[in-house]
């Protein structure tokens, strides 16, 4: 049963990327499908002076490949108004505040706002002392403030960020989007170990070798060379995406399946990540940068030749690492990472390497020991499962051979399962908190990227030291190969959908 949500919603930096790419076609299959009908509006702000017409115009032109219809499309649009606004300009929130006022009688929406900061990171504070200081906050329906990354760019600034959000908004009233925990297979990381006997009993030391997750990129920095400088891998996915893919991971069963619950485990989970001293950094985590190089007859920039970077760069684009959880349950269980740009292919995958067989009673066609059991989890482009085991071999004798069971989602399912964006507004309209990050997390994960960070600045390194197109420097190889293990995730390995629809 699909049922109406009535908000309001104000979307600082209604003229940006996020909003056109992301949020207005997210908002118009919330409409198509019935979430947001009648009871719901939208206000865009930006500095640039626009009239409302101009920009319906605009949001329509954003969702032109969604629309049922053009009538369709003009009814969602003509729910949008638009209001030019600077963000450090008191007077221009009593505007918006009026506005919205209106809005809230034309539309009963019963005082429910979503205060929506799409734009620059340094203006997430002051929006939100401003937003309470001028009476937008409602006292008869929810008030929620949805905040995109970077959340601040170490832990100290992200704790001074917090302190001045929180001065305004409650801890419970504040949804850090990291989009990955809106993506469907990150969603079903608690689904495949909670649901299944057979899994979560043995997810833990005695059973589990290693566990390695890569987030790999084909594309370089593109038009974002000018924020990517100052972020680099670590700060850009390492922080938010992996780790909270690794919490998911090795968190511990929470005792209901509800936000607070599920978000206390996963700060557990955080907080036991050993933190490294500036030498086991150089040990255990290495870093890269691509260079130039030519596939296929067409040359590809270095990270240095792109546009807004400078030209002696040491930011990284590619970050690979070994981290520890210090708990029962992992004590000794490696958990390797790695995530690059340029590299030879677009592939998000988590491998779930199992312990051998306590004694061999096969003889393999090499002498070889018999191949780990691996649990396969497909984030994109594919999603679904493999899961690979020993199995005879047709013919005679015993001889064994990995065999894979495959499960993948048809490309219909996955181009019709709402996208992240879409379920995450959603959620937030829902008060729904599970798949976005506490402050906890985001305090933990920066306090062990920092170490990090601080051992990198001690020292610089020759760059590039991979090649656009590779799969990263070779020393990320040399991470898995010192413990006796290889990255199972490589471009030709992935499972591609071949599914017939
Ligand atoms: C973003 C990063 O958070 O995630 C980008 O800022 C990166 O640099 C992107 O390209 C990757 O997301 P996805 O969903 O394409 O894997």
């Amino acid at each position: 049963m699909i049922e109406e949500k009535k908000a309001l919603f104000i979307i600082f930096g209604g003229t940006g990327d996020l909003a056109n790419r992301k949020l207005y076609p997210s908002l118009y299959r919330l409409f198509k499908k019935g979430y947001l009908k009648e009871h719901f509006a939208v206000i865009g702000t930006a500095r640039r002076e626009w009239s409302d017409e101009y920009y319906r115009e605009i949001v329509i032109s954003k969702i032109e490949d969604l629309a049922e219809s053009e009538e369709h499309a003009k009814e969602f649009a003509s729910h949008f108004y638009y209001q030019s606004h600077n963000v450090k300009d008191i007077e221009h929130y009593k505007t918006l505040q009026s506005l919205a006022e209106r809005l809230d009688t034309t539309y009963q929406l019963d005082g429910n706002r979503m205060f929506y900061l799409a734009m620059s990171p340094n203006f997430f504070g002051i929006i939100a002392e401003n937003i309470k200081s001028q009476q937008l906050l409602t006292e008869t329906g929810f008030n929620r403030l949805v905040i995109e990354k970077p959340f601040g760019n170490d832990y100290e600034s992200a704790l001074k960020l917090n302190d001045h959000i929180r001065a305004s908004f409650n801890e419970n009233q504040i949804y850090r989007i990291d989009h990955y925990l809106g993506k469907e297979m990150v969603q079903n990381i608690s689904t495949i170990r909670f649901g299944n006997h057979l899994i979560e009993s043995m997810w833990n030391n005695r059973y589990i070798n290693n566990i390695q997750i890569t987030l790999s990129e084909a594309l370089g920095v593109e038009e974002r060379g000018g924020y990517y400088d100052t972020s680099g891998a670590l700060r850009d996915m390492v922080q938010n995406h992996i780790l909270q893919m690794v919490a998911l991971l090795a968190m511990e069963p929470p005792t209901v399946f509800r936000d607070n619950e599920i978000r206390q485990e996963k700060i557990k989970a955080l907080r036991a990540l050993r933190l490294y001293s500036e030498e086991e950094v150089r040990t255990n985590f290495v870093r890269g940068q691509y260079g130039r190089s030519t596939i296929n007859g067409e040359t590809l920039s270095g990270y240095c030749e792109e546009t807004n970077v400078s030209e002696n760069s040491q930011t990284e684009t590619f970050v690979a690492g070994k981290l520890f959880i210090d708990n029962y349950r992992w004590a000794g269980v490696p958990l390797y990472i790695r995530t690059g740009k340029r590299l030879a292919e677009k592939g998000t995958q988590i491998d779930i390497e199992f312990k051998n067989v306590p004694h061999q009673l096969f003889q393999t066609a090499n002498d070889q020991p018999l191949p780990p059991n691996i649990l396969s989890i497909f984030i994109s482009p594919t999603e679904g499962f493999a899961l690979q085991l020993n199995a005879k071999k047709v013919g005679p004798g015993v001889q064994p051979e990995p065999i894979n069971l495959t499960s993948s989602h048809s490309a219909e399912t996955t181009a019709n399962s709402p996208e992240a964006y879409e379920k995450l507004i959603l959620d937030c309209l829902n008060g729904d908190a599970t798949n976005f990050t506490h402050w906890d997390e985001v305090a933990a994960s920066w306090k062990f990227v920092d170490r990090i960070r601080a051992a990198w600045d001690t020292a610089e390194i020759e760059f590039p030291n991979y090649p656009s197109g590779s799969m990263g420097p070779i020393e990320s190889m040399h991470l898995l190969k010192k413990d006796g293990f290889n990255w199972h995730w490589s471009p030709v390995t992935t499972i591609k959908d071949t599914t017939e629809d």
